[in-house]
């Protein structure tokens, strides 16, 4: 990854309630420090993890949290954002969004922006290792694979329960390089769809 190599691709970056939140502020900085422009919205649990003024400084945009904030605009948040959206950054993933998002349930401005945006997801997920050996939660991954939502780690390593386990998040460095991968495909697969159209 180089500065600018991902510069003015728009991602939305979601945030939710785990231990790991606050290596969101470090990815949010470097996804800037590559030149992309960046949306960022906090789940409910993530604000008692992470705090606002942190990540508006380092985005340079108002943080969403709140499906309600601008209901009479022409778009509401939900839908402009994941149009607005060239990629759904959602670092770190909980057991609960993934759940919600592999069942299509749509009750916070997150899991609304992620519903409407599909297939153009990307979850980094963390969690302790019972959790993501859950059958529960490996279906839900299998599902949202199947649908074409694309999964970044977790890795093994130390968990904040003090134990080793597969569940951590994944480095910084892997998540940009793998959002870098999916926008270079996303751009490859516009640009052959627009040779077609000519033809
Ligand atoms: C200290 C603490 C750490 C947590 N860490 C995680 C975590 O890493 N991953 C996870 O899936 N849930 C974790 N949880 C549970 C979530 O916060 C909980 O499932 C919550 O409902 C997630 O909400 P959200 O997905 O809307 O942000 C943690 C809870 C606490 C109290």
């Amino acid at each position: 990854m180089t500065e600018e190599s991902l510069s003015d691709r728009k991602i939305v970056l979601g945030i939710t309630g785990s231990i790991a939140a606050y290596k969101a502020c470090e990815l949010l900085r470097d996804l800037k420090k590559a030149g992309a422009q960046v949306r960022t919205v906090l789940t409910r649990n993530a604000r008692r993890f992470v705090g606002e003024t942190a990540l508006e400084c380092l985005s340079g945009n108002k943080v969403h949290t709140d499906m309600f904030d601008s209901p009479c605009q022409s778009l509401p948040d939900h839908v402009f954002l994941s149009e607005w959206a060239e990629v759904i950054l959602v670092a770190p993933a909980t057991a609960n969004i993934i759940g919600k998002a592999a069942a299509g349930i749509a009750d916070d401005l997150l899991s609304s922006i992620i519903l409407a945006g599909m297939p153009k997801v990307a979850f980094a997920p963390a969690m302790h290792s019972a959790m993501f050996h859950s059958p529960v939660v490996r279906h839900n991954i299998d599902k949202l694979r199947g649908m074409g939502c694309e999964f970044i780690g977790p890795q093994y390593g130390p968990l904040a329960s003090g134990e080793a386990g597969e569940g951590r998040l994944a480095e910084i460095g892997l998540i940009l390089e793998k959002v870098h991968a999916l926008l270079s495909q996303s751009g490859e697969r516009r640009h052959s769809l627009e040779q077609e159209a000519e033809l």
